[in-house]
């Protein structure tokens, strides 16, 4: 078979070399599209392949037409809100992704930024700790045990607040279980989003909500930037609550207007950094390679999303 990697933001070297091996040992081909500016060159890379690991990449109904062998798409992460599930699936097209491959490194993110911000950016100012504070983790995944893992160790107290039942998993974490989204955002000093982006998360995270925040209370969003109404909260942030910061791994699109707004109170990285570590690159990009060679093999569907 032929197995294509597709990366716009491009895996370690030491990942694509895993899967490379993992592909060529289970005697199937790999190509690669690596760092590609235009969706044409995906078009017609798809063309002639039976497989696909992507990243972020968006896997629409164009692209599926594009490759008329695709049996299987593995997204290397979490969250496959990139891919038209509908369309895989009436197309008799296998989607699946790789949960908690890539999770410490978001979640070792959260904390870079966190004390990037409480320390004023390194500027020389003095700043602020973590410990002792409280910190409300919203969609308790593989992620968000991973943020408490390492919150633990910084003495904070941790919330949090799952749309599933997770309070076996929270009590077993030692996480204080809130029952709304609402008491998370008024209880706790920093909010940590995890939420896929789906058709009810998104725009969830708006004025009402964060304007619940304690004092001088810190927003921060690894997860995705649909899930927030960036128009509302900058208005928010703007008028009722000059004391809130905003921290995300996701550019807004309203970038350039929350930097020139809010200064120090807002900080984006330039490109989604969480899962951009070689560990998760190897971790994600070997886990798909496996999930498809067992695909192949036996028909394994583990880890099927659609
Ligand atoms: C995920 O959903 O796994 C993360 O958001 C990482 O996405 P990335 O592979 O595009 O960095």
């Amino acid at each position: 078979m032929k197995i294509l990697v597709a990366t716009e933001k491009p895996f370690a070297k030491v990942a694509v070399e895993g899967i490379r091996q993992i592909i060529e040992s289970a005697g199937h081909e790999l190509v690669t599209l690596e760092s590609y500016t235009d969706k044409a060159q995906l078009l017609a890379a798809v063309a002639d392949v039976h497989a696909l690991i992507i990243r972020s990449d968006l896997i629409d109904a164009e692209v599926m037409t594009a490759a008329p062998q695709l049996k299987i798409i593995v997204r290397a992460g979490a969250g496959y809100d990139n891919v038209d599930l509908a369309t895989a699936t009436a197309r008799n097209i296998v989607v699946m992704n790789t949960p908690g491959q890539n999770s410490n490194a978001v979640a070792e993110l959260v904390f870079g930024m966190l004390i990037f911000n409480a320390r004023h950016h390194f500027n020389g100012k003095s700043g602020s700790e973590l410990k002792g504070k409280t910190l409300g983790i919203v969609a308790y995944g593989q992620v968000g045990r991973n943020v408490t893992r390492i919150a633990k160790g910084m003495e904070m107290e941790v919330h949090a607040y799952d749309f599933f039942d997770l309070a076996e998993r929270m009590k077993a974490d030692g996480v204080t279980k809130e029952d709304s989204i609402k008491a998370i955002f008024e209880k706790c000093d920093i909010v940590s989003l995890h939420l896929p982006a789906t058709a009810d998360t998104k725009q969830s995270i708006n004025r009402a909500l964060v304007g619940l925040m304690k004092p001088k209370a810190v927003l921060i969003n690894t997860a995705r930037k649909e899930i927030i109404n960036e128009t509302e909260l900058l208005a928010l942030l703007l008028t009722e609550r000059p004391d809130l910061t905003y921290l995300t791994d996701i550019r807004p699109d309203l970038h350039n207007e929350y930097a020139e707004a809010l200064g120090e109170r807002y900080f984006a990285t330039p490109k989604k950094m969480g899962a951009q570590t070689a560990e998760a690159n190897i971790n994600a990009g070997l886990a798909a390679a496996r999930q498809i060679c067992s695909f192949f093999a036996d028909g394994c569907t583990k880890f099927q999303v659609n």
